[in-house]
């Protein structure tokens, strides 16, 4: 058994990790561009305005905005079937709430899908990820509030019917589900999805159910928009997912490792089961919750289940009800795995992972899947010579895919593509760091900024390649 002929091999990238060019072509602010630089020891800051004295990554990151023609020349050198980008929202609507969207924001994304196009590479598109307007979190609360849906959903419309005929794979959300009321959340994640700080927020579960019902209901309603413009549309969205096993066989350590596995999926519920989760309903109101849903939002739940799954995989984590002696937290809660290697920055590797996630999601709703992140962020050196030999890197895709495959060929799961978190090295989201590099590709950018900006291939580049090449027969 082989893989189909079509399956999507390819990357992905987020605007404000590699575009740069943060005040050019008539782009706003967006959150993202308020947050400094920092690093594993050193949490990122966030700053209300701009600092002269701050380090803000995003602001030139690698460039991509004026070097992206040479960039997706050399993703399609590497034979990439598909490249999943975002659309940076605050550079179609700099404030937001623009009567009407900004021409130049439209055109160079114009320019990005017709290089992709003409080199054979599938264009898939993410409409929001992390890339919220300033002016929308200071006027309208952020996610907050229903007027910050209503605003979503007409960039929405501009940008599927704009792109109408170039792009058909459409992504609402990158990972929304990483704020859940049942838990403690950190001012990084809440501040990614929605520009606001959890340490400030005063009734915590209240903000957090209202931020992830809003943003579900958004994307549920982006979904029949998508559709409605063009029914050749796919829509998806896309959840960021670590699995947590149990640490020991004790039925607590059991169960706890169920909650915790199942605890991201109330949104992937709510989008595939045409209702928002009656389990969830009722957690919110235990804890006091209040939530306004109308029936409209009610019906929307109905018209608006996705076409497809996509999923960002990077580790697994473990559950222990044992109060004693707690071991290295895991980046979504949880404990780090004792059996298993760490990357630098203290992510697990755990590739058979990837292959219980896949049965895992699949045999919840048997829908088509897509992996839309996987990779391994790592400190590259450059020889002398210039090569980076990144055999880590090539081992670590190598495990990931013999498990991906063994989840299509042995265990029937639909996946139709893999799509590697970054193909080129990159701004990373949760330090702000360019030395914890993902890519094929080399960028010569250091962290004080240093750096002539050249693009190299690294070792892993020639190892995708031959991979494509073979339709991933030669792992
Ligand atoms: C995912 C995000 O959660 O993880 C990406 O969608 C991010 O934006 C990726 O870059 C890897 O995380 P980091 O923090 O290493 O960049």
């Amino acid at each position: 058994m082989k893989l189909s002929k079509d399956f999507l091999w390819g990357g992905s990238i987020a605007a404000h990790q590699l575009e740069g060019a943060y005040n050019e072509g008539g782009k706003g602010l967006n959150t993202m561009d308020l947050f400094t630089s920092g690093s594993y020891e050193t949490p990122r800051k966030i700053t209300e305005t701009l600092q002269d004295d701050q380090l803000y990554p995003s602001h030139t990151a690698i460039d991509f905005y004026h070097r992206y023609e040479e960039d997706i020349e050399l993703f399609a050198e590497m034979g990439f079937r598909a490249l999943r980008i975002s659309i940076d929202w605050s550079r179609i609507f700099p404030n937001g709430d623009d009567p009407e969207p900004n021409k130049e924001g439209l055109e160079y994304y114009h320019k990005v899908l017709d290089k992709l196009i003409e080199k054979g590479i599938e264009p898939i598109v993410t409409l929001f990820h992390f890339e919220l307007p300033v002016a929308i979190v200071k006027n309208y609360n952020s996610w907050l509030s229903r007027e910050t849906i209503e605003l979503y959903l007409k960039f929405v419309k501009t940008v599927v019917s704009e792109y109408k005929g170039k792009v058909t794979k459409w992504i609402t959300f990158n990972e929304m589900n990483h704020i859940d009321p049942q838990t403690e959340a950190s001012d990084i994640f809440t501040y990614i999805l929605a520009g606001l700080e959890y340490s400030k927020m005063t009734d915590k579960k209240q903000t957090l159910a209202t931020l992830g019902y809003n943003m579900t209901l958004a994307s549920v309603k982006a979904v029949k928009i998508i559709r409605e413009i063009d029914p050749k549309n796919q829509a998806g969205c896309v959840f960021g997912l670590a699995p947590s096993y149990p640490k020991t066989c004790k039925p607590e350590d059991v169960l706890l490792s169920f909650q915790d596995t199942i605890r991201d999926f109330y949104q992937i519920d709510a989008m595939m089961l045409g209702e928002f989760p009656k389990y969830k309903l009722f957690e919110f109101k235990k804890n006091g919750i209040e939530l306004e849903i109308t029936e409209e939002d009610q019906a929307t739940f109905k018209e608006g289940i996705l076409d497809f799954i996509g999923l960002n995989y990077y580790m697994s984590a473990v559950s222990s009800t044992e109060a004693e002696a707690k071991a290295q937290e895991a980046l979504f809660g949880g404990e780090v795995n004792p059996y298993l290697e760490k990357s630098d920055w203290g992510w697990t590797v755990d590739p058979i992972g990837l292959r219980y996630l896949l049965n895992f999601v699949y045999r919840k709703y048997q829908k088509p899947i897509i992996i839309c992140e996987n990779g391994l962020g790592a400190v590259d050196q450059v020889a002398e010579n210039g090569e980076v030999q990144d055999t880590y890197r090539i081992d670590y895709l190598q495990q990931h895919l013999s498990q991906l495959k063994k989840a299509v060929l042995e265990d029937g799961v639909e996946c139709f593509g893999y799509l590697m978190w970054g193909p080129i090295d990159l701004v990373s989201a949760s330090t702000g760091e360019m030395k914890k590099r993902y890519g094929f590709i080399y960028v010569d950018k250091q962290d004080d900024g240093s750096g002539d900006l050249s693009r190299s291939r690294k070792a892993s580049y020639y190892w995708y390649q031959k991979l494509i090449e073979t339709n991933g027969e030669e792992l």
